[in-house]
């Protein structure tokens, strides 16, 4: 099995994993911090296992996962409740990581989904995965983008 078999494997492992156990939850009708808490550490426990992307956070995180889940939850209540707890900038965390490809992005938000659709109502879970598009865009340009080049279509659910 060459890698972009076994990544597709894992990933639908995943959302198998994810949709029965969705049927068993009552989910979030609102964004509050516990459900940021909830959000965060159920992306993070699935993405550290994806094939591609959990090396590179266990490479750069290992030994600091706590520090950075805090962080983390920080940036999301931010972009969610707008309550300004997150202060850093990610665009040059991320232009720093040399190893990340165009297709990294898209293989983030493949994970983010599901997890977002599992555990909110789906208005919610709409409004935040459109955020999470958003800003994997601005990365993405950030990152990979020269005059006129278009995002990946993996970057929006509107594609
Ligand atoms: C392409 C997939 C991605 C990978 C492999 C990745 C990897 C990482 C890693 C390893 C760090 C820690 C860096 C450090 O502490 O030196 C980090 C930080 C961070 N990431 Fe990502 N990331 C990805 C996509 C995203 C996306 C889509 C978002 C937002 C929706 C995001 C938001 C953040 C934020 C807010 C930080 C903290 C930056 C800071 O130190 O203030 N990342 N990321």
């Amino acid at each position: 099995m060459d890698a972009r078999q076994s990544r597709q494997e894992a990933r639908t492992g995943l959302q198998e994993q994810l949709s029965a156990y969705s049927d068993r939850l009552t989910r979030f009708e609102e964004i509050t911090p516990e459900a940021v808490h909830v959000l965060v550490h159920t992306f993070y426990g699935c993405v550290r296992q994806h094939p591609r992307l959990g090396e590179i956070f266990e490479r750069r995180l290992e030994g600091q996962w706590p520090a950075h889940l805090a962080k983390m939850e920080s940036f999301w209540q931010s972009v969610l409740l707008k309550n300004g707890a997150y202060k850093g900038r990610p665009v040059p965390v991320h232009l720093k990581q040399k190893e990340l490809v165009s297709a990294d992005y898209g293989e983030w938000l493949d994970v983010f989904r599901p997890i977002a659709n599992a555990l909110f109502v789906p208005e919610k879970a709409e409004e935040i995965i459109s955020v999470a598009e958003r800003i994997a865009q601005s990365l993405w340009y950030a990152c990979f983008g020269t005059a006129g080049a278009a995002a990946p279509a993996s970057l929006s659910s509107r594609s």
